[in-house]
């Protein structure tokens, strides 16, 4: 009783969580480009390398990451919740919903790893821009924020998968019969 509805669920986790990254990545990737072209000292390109390359695996990972939970696993889902509402569990649902979870949830970690990674890199390079001119500048400023905050909403998003959406569903699966091929 007064538990949402996994649809709800996922409505939030795409109305908010998904459409944030999207429209953040970009504006973390212009700011990244602009700082990029500043004059740096050798240890902040180093950073700054290391970022450009952490930012262009994890926009990567994420969009591919979105786009498989948007047109597989969670229209699964959906589907499996009005099945068993309307008390229809007597089939399986396409691919069933285990199976592309467990490929989420090692996508997630990949995903965290590269975060805490990022996580690092963007403090150190914010210690190091504070003994220099181009703390001033707002797209540094911007960037710094940006990261970290994008980090942030990333890691509630996930833990909102997978401690909240994700064992729900698969307890709904168990419901249908047990998943596909039993
Ligand atoms: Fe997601
Ligand atoms: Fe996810």
């Amino acid at each position: 009783m007064g538990e949402k509805r996994l649809s709800e669920v996922i409505d939030l986790l795409l109305s908010k969580h998904h459409k944030y990254l999207r429209d953040i990545m970009p504006v973390v990737n212009k700011d990244l480009s602009s700082f990029k072209k500043l004059s740096l000292g050798p240890e902040l390109k180093g950073k700054m390398d290391s970022v450009d390359e952490i930012v262009r695996d994890v926009d990567m990972d994420i969009s591919q990451h979105l786009m498989k939970e948007e047109n597989i696993l969670f229209p699964t889902i959906i589907d499996m919740e009005e099945a068993v509402l309307s008390g229809k569990t007597d089939g399986h649902m396409g691919c069933g919903a285990e199976g592309p979870i467990n490929q989420m949830k090692y996508e997630h970690d990949i995903i965290k790893e590269s975060l805490a990674r990022l996580e690092k890199d963007v403090k150190d390079i914010s210690e190091m821009v504070q003994k220099t001119e181009h703390k001033d500048k707002e797209f540094v400023r911007n960037f710094i924020k940006n990261s970290l905050e994008m980090k942030e909403d990333l890691l509630l998003h996930i833990k909102i998968e997978e401690e909240n959406l994700f064992p729900a569903a698969i307890s709904l699966e168990s419901k249908m019969g047990g998943g596909p091929g039993y």
